[in-house]
């Protein structure tokens, strides 16, 4: 694939490089079966996971990832932190890079934050969610996932549903879907939708169960409510009924097709608690794919990076996929 510094969006990624980190994470998840899942790939380098919003998966799962290629991580609890006392992103980062850090993963409020970031630190940044924008690593994550149940995903039909208007998952995952040839649906009410859709690879519909028989993928968004300053829809029974992938609808799917969720779920409003339980609901194995996924992204990131490779780590690398 070819050099990458950062990973921002999946905009930087074209479908080589999208093959490459899902074959690379098919490896890691081989390493992550052993008995000892841990490989000296990234020893001697730091990473920082600075979140600024909360996070369960992309945090955890990206310090266990540093973790297995023996990485060290340093955490940044904002809470606990001198931007509590008003300390810049800026000064933040600069701060932190001073410690000598070789990989940020950020989490940031403000769509863009990490394009910022890149100006202000040597090391590579991991975009780990920025606002309503990207999260490329849940749509690695995701793509991985779908793949190892579907095959290769040309010609396949996904829809995408709930509250895209708030949804970086959702961005993400119309770029990669499309990027790995799929036809992907928007399907939502007019008020969860963004303003425009011009540029979009993706067509839209209102109607969920216009499209639940043919499609291959039902992926459900979290109603995000921090994000939704005004009411876009009556209730959430009522988002339930129109929107949410309830158990008529669930069985209304393909022999085959697959239930996706990037998590945290709330049950009974996009989803039907019991509908995400099924064994076609592929949730958790979304979450353990996070792992391998982005140990593939420090990995080529950061280990591929010929300013940081020293002498003596050369063995280390050629071994990092062996
Ligand atoms: N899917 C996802 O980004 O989850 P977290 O907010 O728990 O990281």
């Amino acid at each position: 694939m070819k050099a990458l510094r950062h990973l921002l969006s999946m905009d930087d990624l074209d479908r080589d490089d999208i093959d490459y980190l899902l074959d690379l994470t098919q490896r890691y998840v081989e390493v992550s079966e052993r008995k000892i899942p841990r490989i000296p790939a990234l020893r001697g380098k730091t990473v920082a996971l600075v979140f600024y919003e909360d996070s369960t998966r992309t945090r955890i799962s990206f310090a266990t990832a540093a973790s297995r290629l023996s990485a060290d991580t340093l955490g940044f609890d904002v809470k606990r932190s001198s931007a509590n006392k008003g300390e810049s992103l800026r000064d933040t980062i600069e701060t932190i890079s001073a410690m000598g850090i070789h990989g940020i993963v950020l989490r940031h409020f403000g769509a863009g934050a990490p394009w910022r970031v890149c100006e202000w630190t040597d090391a590579s940044v991991i975009n780990g969610g920025d606002g309503r924008n990207q999260h490329p690593t849940q749509s690695l994550a995701d793509l991985f996932t779908a793949r190892q149940h579907l095959g290769e995903l040309d010609g396949k039909r996904v829809a995408i549903v709930g509250d895209i208007k708030n949804s970086r998952v959702a961005r993400s995952n119309a770029i990669g879907f499309a990027k790995m040839g799929a036809e992907v649906v928007f399907v939502a009410p007019q008020t969860l939708l963004p303003v425009s859709l011009e540029g979009w690879p993706v067509s839209v519909t209102h109607n969920l169960d216009e499209v639940v028989d043919e499609i291959d993928i039902c992926y459900l968004l979290r109603m995000q409510l921090e994000r939704q300053h005004d009411a876009p829809v009556p209730t959430m029974r009522e988002f339930h009924h129109e929107f949410g992938l309830t158990a008529a609808r669930a069985d209304r799917l393909k022999e085959g097709a697959l239930i996706m969720h990037p998590g945290p779920m709330n049950r009974d409003v996009e989803i039907a608690g019991e509908v995400a339980d099924r064994p076609n609901a592929v949730i958790t194995e979304q979450v353990a794919n996070g792992v391998a996924v982005r140990m593939a992204v420090l990995f080529v990131l950061i280990g591929s990076r010929l300013d940081l490779v020293e002498e003596s780590s050369l063995a280390d690398q050629e071994s990092a996929v062996a």
